[in-house]
């Protein structure tokens, strides 16, 4: 039968090691929630790398057993892959140039040798489960090689390729030394999805500059194939974070968070740690509110939740450094005996705690320098029951082009973000009502399974078209 093969890098699990002992638990992110309508099923399966380095072959061969049970089949990486595959190419070559923050890109011939051979490596595995006639669904830019690699053994197969970080207009992307090369790799899908329009364009523009293609609206001809280019906006699971407004758990933080903030309004930040999410100049917008209008000491915090990654990486190591100073210098400076106007984590919590503080924020502020789509935003608007809440939100986060009832900023306007604060803190309640019933209605038909449906018949659609071109 038809199967249906989904490869991303990360595996929907989280792994746990207790005295030499793994544990496997099936992880809740926003991906995995809708992709699990498809990889659960029948004999459909999901390949990826586990998450961590396992190397005993005894305990590979265990956990590839209790994967398998769930759907799931592991691709194991080496420390020195995780090194230069993911950490290095992956995270200090593509993340950076896609994130427009050029400037921390390395380009590294070792770098591109671990990545071009992982992804092999992803190839190799995928092809001791694919058939003629399945369906392979490959996730984002740890992974541009893969559709190519798939295609050279595989021509007739249908493969479907999404990027869910920015693609990055084409004068930044020519930087990167193998740029041919990843395009050639992406051209080998038949159906490629972006998160936003602009995203699609600069792909199509690269592609057409960089190697001999024709490109016509939004179909690429390469190697006598037609590669269709679209744009799929990503959902978010809307019912499961509406609906967490009634669950025990999360009532109990709610009352938690009203009983220790009685007298203070609150502006919420949550985020990965990561230097594309704009997290100083949000700490710098805060602390100019507070120096501009000293009538909100006392009465505003800063819940900031930042949780840690990738902090291998030199400039993660370096951000979480600038941010611990920065925060310490604010509360310093405006801190009373009663208050502490940044109250700051660095660690993950727990959804419950994550809904209870988007049930109880007043203002939930997304600044990112550069986002593929930004979910937080999402899930804020989600858990917005009542209506009321301000979202404030960067112009360069792609939920900016669907949520346009948000306050929008440039996360480099310092003074702007300050001002969307007062804004919003002085926000009407019916304008308020406004604005999150539209995002609400938006955010609850176009969710994660709707994303999924589309992205699936759109796959469907093209591979008949592709047939019936081959007939003719
Ligand atoms: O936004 C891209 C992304 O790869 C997400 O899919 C993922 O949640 C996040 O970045 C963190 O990625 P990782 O921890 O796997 O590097």
């Amino acid at each position: 039968m038809r199967k249906t093969i989904i490869v991303s890098n990360r595996l929907p699990v989280k792994i746990t090691e207790k005295d030499g002992e793994f544990s496997l638990q099936a992880s809740e992110g926003g991906l995995a929630t809708g992709l699990g309508s498809i990889y659960r099923e029948g004999n459909n399966i999901w390949l990826g790398w586990p998450g961590q380095e396992i190397s005993d072959p005894k305990q590979q061969e265990k956990i590839t057993k209790q994967l398998r049970q769930m759907n799931l089949m592991p691709v194991f990486l080496t420390q020195e892959e995780i090194n230069n595959f993911y950490e290095g190419f992956s995270n200090e070559t593509l993340w950076p140039v896609f994130h427009y923050m050029a400037v921390y890109a390395r380009y590294d011939q070792g770098y591109w040798d671990a990545y071009y051979q992982v992804n092999k490596k992803f190839r190799d595995i995928v092809m001791q489960v694919a058939e003629q006639g399945d369906i392979i669904w490959i996730h984002d830019y740890q992974l541009l090689l893969l559709p190519g690699m798939l295609r050279a053994e595989m021509p007739e197969i249908s493969i479907g390729f999404f990027n869910h970080i920015p693609f990055p207009s084409y004068e930044l992307f020519r930087l990167i030394p193998w740029r041919a090369e990843l395009i050639e790799g992406m051209l080998g899908a038949d159906l490629m999805g972006f998160h936003t329009f602009d995203d699609t364009r600069h792909f199509l523009n690269a592609a057409s500059r960089i190697l001999p293609v024709n490109t016509s609206a939004n179909v690429v001809s390469y190697n006598d194939r037609a590669v269709v280019v679209e744009t799929f906006p990503m959902g978010i699971d809307f019912n499961k974070f509406s609906a967490l407004g009634n669950d025990t758990e999360v009532k109990h933080q709610l009352q938690n968070l009203r009983e220790n903030f009685q007298q203070e309004r609150m502006v919420l930040s949550i985020d990965r740690l990561d230097y594309s999410k704009g997290i100083l100049q949000r700490l710098q917008a805060f602390e100019l509110l507070l120096q501009l209008h000293p009538e909100y000491v006392g009465k505003v915090v800063l819940y900031m939740i930042v949780v840690p990654s990738r902090d291998t990486v030199p400039q993660y190591k370096e951000l979480r450094d600038e941010i611990d100073k920065l925060v310490g210098n604010i509360n310093a400076r405006f801190r009373t005996l009663a208050w502490h106007p940044v109250q700051y984590f660095y660690r993950s919590f727990p959804v419950e705690v994550l809904a209870a503080l988007y049930n109880y924020a007043d203002i939930c502020l997304v600044t990112p320098m550069r986002d593929g789509m930004n979910l937080v935003s999402k899930e804020y608007v989600a858990s917005r029951n009542n209506n009321d809440g301000v979202l404030i939100l960067s112009e360069m986060a792609g939920a900016s082009k669907e949520l346009i009832d948000a306050i929008i900023v440039n996360p480099n306007n310092i003074g702007a973000i300050t001002r969307a604060i007062v804004d919003a803190l002085n926000m009407p309640l019916p304008e308020q009502q406004r604005r999150m019933k539209q995002m609400r209605q938006l955010v609850s038909k176009f969710n994660i399974n709707h994303w999924v449906k589309l992205f699936m018949t759109r796959l469907e659609e093209v591979n008949e078209m592709q047939q019936n071109m081959l007939a003719r």
